[in-house]
């Protein structure tokens, strides 16, 4: 369905593939300007606007919401997180978010495994000496790795990116143990073992991979003494977002040994990344990467196209975050 009455501002660049969908789909306008809007500028464009479609890089905090001309009732964020934007002041001012929920969590967990295995098989450091030539030949001491096959993986947060992770896992034999805010039932627990701790869940975990929300109970929780829990080399592997991790207490446990690597497709601060990641080779780092694919791109589009839709017409959207 289209409605070329709702008025729509694109504040990011997208591919062809998907800004096409907002275009044709509403009366849309988009930042053609190549780089990230400053709120000033978000503010200006989102004038006469009934909707504007930001993505995580764009900051919704409370002064940018106070600012938004009363023509916007609705915020769609392209991603699914919503970390960057104040909900209670959205919520307050009556504007309406929607997101991009569980189209992305196939490739996101896809990514999750290319880190798990990318840091364990220590592919930076291989694909570099064939790159620079700096290969001399098959040795048996050769970039000895760890075993992905058979290990326990502990995820933290069981959601639907957990729970496609979890699926992929088994393939690996790899025994799931998770923590959570609260236990699954069984059937969609299938097996994993829960914890409700994250000390206990670090302790059970050869790899821990990451994959709950940032929010105020999350951030900074990958700290010393977790990383202190974990079994020797074992390895930390995150999608979902950098500030989860302390970064200070990660570099050190990979500097001093006590974790064998690390998995990273998000950071703290991107793009300014701490400079540690850019040259420890058991970093295995990947520039927020992990719902980047063709399909996925499309489908995120699609979803946000259908739930605002949805909206005009007066009908909840399966995308409503609030
Ligand atoms: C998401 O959808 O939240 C991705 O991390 C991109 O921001």
């Amino acid at each position: 369905m289209m409605d070329k009455s709702l008025r729509v501002y694109v504040a990011c660049r997208f591919p062809p593939e998907v800004l096409d969908l907002f275009v044709q789909r509403f009366r849309a306008t988009y930042n053609g300007t190549g780089r990230i809007l400053t709120a000033a500028e978000l503010v200006a464009r989102a004038e006469g606007m009934d909707a504007i479609i930001i993505t995580a890089t764009d900051r919704v905090d409370k002064d940018v919401v106070a600012q938004l001309p009363s023509s916007v009732k609705v915020v769609c964020t392209y991603s699914v997180g919503t970390d960057h934007m104040d909900l209670d002041a959205l919520r307050e001012k009556g504007i309406s978010v929607l997101s991009t929920p569980d189209v992305l969590n196939e490739s996101c967990a896809d990514a999750a495994l290319l880190l798990m295995l990318g840091a364990a098989r220590r592919v930076i450091e291989g694909s570099a000496l064939i790159r620079e030539g700096r290969w001399t030949g098959w040795s048996p001491q050769q970039l000895i790795g760890h075993d992905v096959w058979g290990k326990r993986l502990g995820i933290l947060g069981m959601g639907r990116i957990g729970r496609a992770i979890a699926t992929r896992a088994r393939g690996f034999n790899m025994q799931i143990h998770y923590h959570n805010r609260s236990r699954l039932a069984a059937d969609i627990e299938a097996g994993a073992r829960y914890h409700d701790d994250l000390a206990t869940l670090a302790a059970h975990s050869d790899f821990l991979c990451i994959a709950c929300p940032a929010s105020r109970s999350t951030r900074g929780i990958i700290n010393a003494d977790i990383l202190g829990r974990l079994p020797a080399n074992a390895i930390v592997c995150n999608v979902s977002r950098g500030d989860i991790i302390q970064d200070e207490d990660l570099i050190q446990a990979l500097e001093s040994g006590a974790i064998a690597a690390a998995g990273l497709d998000v950071f703290a601060g991107e793009p300014n990344i701490h400079p540690a990641y850019r040259t420890m080779p058991n970093v295995f780092g990947l520039p927020h990467i992990g719902s980047s694919t063709l399909d996925t791109r499309i489908a995120m589009g699609e979803i946000l196209c259908t739930g605002l839709e949805a909206w005009a017409t007066g009908t909840k959207p399966v995308n409503q975050v609030c």
